[in-house]
């Protein structure tokens, strides 16, 4: 079976098997049925995923929908959706019914299910400001457990199901902690107050916030619909405080954000500076408006060449600044 249509890249390789499931119930059944020595590759939103050779494996798509509500008191609502829920569309469920909390995280491609995965984050937000618990499943003891935002251990782009529970766990739905009336609005991203400004609006309600943040990013990102691409490819380097000074005397502009004794420095500028920003090679090119993002430029590409291409992309920041670029994107 092709999953080209599951990947957001829009890479042509095959699984062996293939499975699509709409309750847990019918996981539950699959997983049971199947053979064990047959690898598993479970299919959200297909948005951070690089599929480098065909699998031969059990590829199943989730496809759980729904999504409930639960008032906790006067300020306050879980809302639980499933993992199949497409990310941006239950943000705007969410943003229709005025619970706030969800709007700087509009328009990420990808799936509820996938979320906590690498505790998905933009403009200021990460999901574990506003996260309650998540439903999963154990692959070993076929048992649903709960994960609350302790049992998570979210990180920049990292979660427990990155490290520990990799492999381990699939996710099935996710509650999260909204607000009702009164609203916590984030505008301290720089990008955001600038599109606001735009946008004239001085007094932003959630919905104006997310307005603004999907103007940013259809600015400069792609739409997986229209170009292949899995958003940032790398993550943000940290890197020591004393490393990032000396790199500040050779190269005057590096751009950091200090938290305690590191300083988190932009992939994208690197990556800029590199000469890497819109440029192509065969079928794979950095985006010209935001070099993080790598895309399948011609829709041809295979998983392997745009793999080789970031490999490149790793060794000329390397050399050039000593520092170690990190794959964000799920490498099969
Ligand atoms: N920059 C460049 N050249 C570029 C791109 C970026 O110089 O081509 C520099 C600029 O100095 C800019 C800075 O990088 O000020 C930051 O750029 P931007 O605001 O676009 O954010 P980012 O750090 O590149 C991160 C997330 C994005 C998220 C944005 C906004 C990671 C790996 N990426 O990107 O997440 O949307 O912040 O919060 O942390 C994703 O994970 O797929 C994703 C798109």
């Amino acid at each position: 079976v092709s999953l080209k249509s599951y990947n957001t890249f829009g890479v042509d390789a095959d699984a062996r098997y293939f499975a699509e499931v709409n309750s847990a119930e019918q996981l539950t059944e699959v997983l049971k049925h199947s053979n064990p020595q047959n690898p598993l590759l479970f299919l959200g939103g297909g948005s951070n995923l690089l599929l480098t050779k065909n699998f031969e494996g059990l590829a199943i798509r989730l496809n759980l929908k729904g999504i409930t509500e639960q008032i906790i008191n006067d300020n306050e609502v879980f809302v639980t959706a499933n993992a199949g829920e497409n990310w941006h569309q239950f943000v705007i469920f969410c943003l229709e019914k005025n619970y706030g909390g969800l709007e700087n995280l509009s328009l990420i491609p990808g799936n509820v299910g996938t979320s906590p995965m690498q505790n998905i984050g933009a403009y200021g937000t990460e999901i574990k400001d506003i996260f309650e618990s998540c439903k999963v499943l154990n692959l070993e003891t076929l048992e649903m457990e709960i994960f609350d935002l302790d049992k998570c251990r979210f990180g920049y782009r990292d979660s427990i199901f990155k490290q520990e529970g990799k492999g381990k766990y699939v996710i099935l739905e996710v509650t999260f902690r909204l607000t009702t009336k009164t609203h916590r609005i984030d505008v301290e991203y720089g990008a955001i107050q600038s599109e606001l400004e735009n946008m004239e609006i001085i007094n932003p309600t959630i919905q104006d916030v997310s307005k603004a943040v999907i103007n940013i990013r259809q600015s400069k990102l792609p739409d997986p619909k229209e170009i292949g691409n899995a958003g940032s490819f790398f993550k943000n380097p940290t890197i020591p405080l004393a490393q990032y000074e000396t790199l500040k005397q050779k190269f005057e502009n590096i751009p950091g954000y200090p938290s305690g004794d590191l300083v988190k420095v932009p992939a994208g500028w690197l990556i800029e500076q590199c000469g890497w920003k819109g440029k192509q090679i065969g079928n794979v090119a950095s985006h010209k408006l935001q070099a993080l993002v790598i895309i399948n430029a011609t829709g041809n590409a295979t998983g392997k060449e745009i793999f080789d291409f970031s490999t490149m992309i790793i060794d000329s920041v390397k050399e050039k600044y000593g520092i170690e670029l990190e794959r964000e994107v799920n490498i099969i």
